[in-house]
C-alpha cells in the first residue's frame, strides 16, 4: 500500500481530524506515518494514543509522591490537582503549563518522571513523553534559529500524532535566551493551529532559578521560629515568577511569562537534614537493608555540603549525591 493511500484511508477512518488540503499536502509524510501508526496500533504492537495506553493513575501518583518525595509539602497538592484536573477534562481551555523551581536535588526531575510514569502505560518508554535537555538538545547559542524551527516542528508533529503528549524541558537555566518563545502559540487558548489541538498537552519547565529566593524564604521561617510547613504557596509564587522573568535563564524576559501562560510556578524548597536522611534510608531499603542505625545514616550526611556553613541547615545538592555516597561509604 502506498504512503498516500495509507494517508487517505487514515483520513476516512478519522474524519474528525479535518485537515485542509494545503497543510495536508505539506504534512503528508509525517501524517502518513502517524496515520499508519493509528491503523496498526489496534494490533497491540504499537502504542496507541487512547485510554488503553493513556490513563492517569491518580492514586498511584499520589502514593508514589507521598512515599518518595521528601520535604515538599507544597508540591504534592499542586501536582495532583493540576494534573488530575487537566487529564480528566475532555476539552481543557489550554495546555497545562508547569514551571518547577528550586535547588538541585529537591525532586524536580523526579516529580516529572512520576507524572509520566503514572500517566502512560509505558511510562518513560512512551512515545508520547518527551524529555528535552538544554545541554543536549540546545547546546550551541549560535544555532538558536535552527533550534527554534526544529522545536516548533517536533511539538507540532508530536501533538498531531497524539494530543495527550507531555514535553519536559530540563535545564532551562541553560536554554538560549529567547528560544522558548517559539512555544507561545502552542501554550495559549487557541482552539486549533493548522488543524491541531494543543490544549490537551502538558508542558513542564525545570530550572534551578528561584532556588535562592526559596531558600531565603525557608530560612526566614526558620529564623523566626516558624514551621517550614506553614509556608504558603501564595507567598512563593510571585517571587518565583519575578526570578524566572529577571534572572538569566531560558525564561528570562520571555513572552511565556509575560502573557501569563504558565499555570503554576511550583516551589521545591531546599532540603533539611531530616529530609535528606530519609533519602539515605530509601537507598538502604533499595539495597534490602531495613534496620539502619542513625550513625550509619549520619555518616552519609556528613559527606554532603550544607548551607549556611555555620548552621548546616540545607543540603546544597539536596538528595542528588545520596545514592553515590551511600554506596561508596557503606558498600551497598
Ligand atoms: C517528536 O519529538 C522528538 C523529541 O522528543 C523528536 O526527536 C521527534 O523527531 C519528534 N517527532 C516528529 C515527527 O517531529
Ligand atoms: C540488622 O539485621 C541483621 C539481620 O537481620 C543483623 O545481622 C544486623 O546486625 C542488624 N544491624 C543492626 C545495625 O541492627
Amino acid at each position: 500500500m502506498s504512503v498516500v493511500r495509507i494517508f487517505i484511508l487514515g483520513s476516512i477512518l478519522n474524519p474528525c481530524l479535518g485537515v485542509d488540503p494545503i497543510s495536508a499536502a505539506v504534512a503528508v509524510g509525517a501524517a502518513a506515518f502517524s496515520k499508519a501508526g493509528k491503523l496498526f496500533c489496534s494490533t497491540g504492537l504499537l502504542e496507541c494514543c487512547n485510554e488503553r495506553y493513556i490513563k492517569l493513575d491518580v492514586q498511584g501518583l499520589e502514593r508514589d509522591l507521598k512515599e518518595n518525595l521528601h520535604g515538599q509539602h507544597l508540591v504534592i497538592p499542586i501536582i495532583i490537582n493540576a494534573v488530575k484536573g487537566h487529564v480528566a477534562d475532555r476539552d481543557p481551555k489550554k495546555p497545562l503549563v508547569l514551571s518547577f523551581h528550586g535547588w538541585t536535588g529537591g525532586g524536580k526531575s523526579f516529580v516529572s518522571q512520576m507524572i509520566v510514569k503514572h500517566l502512560y502505560e509505558r511510562g518513560e518508554q512512551s512515545d508520547f513523553a518527551h524529555f528535552l535537555y538544554s545541554d543536549l538538545h540546545f547546546k550551541h547559542p549560535s544555532r538558536v534559529e535552527e533550534y527554534k524551527d526544529q522545536l516548533h516542528s517536533w511539538i507540532y508533529h508530536n501533538v498531531s500524532n497524539c494530543e495527550r503528549s507531555v514535553f519536559i524541558f530540563d535545564e532551562m537555566d541553560h536554554m538560549p535566551e529567547g528560544m522558548i518563545d517559539v512555544l507561545v502559540p502552542f501554550l495559549g487558548h487557541n482552539l486549533r493551529i493548522d488543524g491541531v489541538n494543543f490544549r490537551k498537552s502538558i508542558f513542564i519547565f525545570i530550572s534551578n532559578i528561584g532556588g535562592d529566593v526559596l531558600t531565603q524564604k525557608a530560612k526566614g521561617q526558620w529564623d523566626s521560629g516558624k514551621l517550614r510547613e506553614d509556608l504558603k504557596l501564595r507567598d512563593l509564587q510571585k517571587p518565583l515568577e519575578m526570578s524566572a522573568y529577571n534572572l538569566l535563564s531560558g525564561l528570562k524576559g520571555s513572552d511565556i511569562i509575560q502573557k501569563q501562560l504558565i499555570d503554576h510556578f511550583v516551589p521545591f524548597l531546599p532540603l533539611e537534614k531530616i529530609h535528606v536522611r530519609r533519602c539515605v534510608e530509601d537507598e538502604f531499603k533499595r539495597a534490602g537493608v531495613f534496620n539502619v542505625s542513625n550513625e550509619a545514616l549520619d555518616s552519609v550526611l556528613d559527606e554532603l555540603d550544607w548551607w549556611p556553613e555555620k548552621d548546616k541547615l540545607y543540603s546544597k545538592s539536596g538528595c542528588t549525591k545520596v545514592t553515590h555516597k551511600t554506596r561508596l561509604i557503606h558498600g551497598l
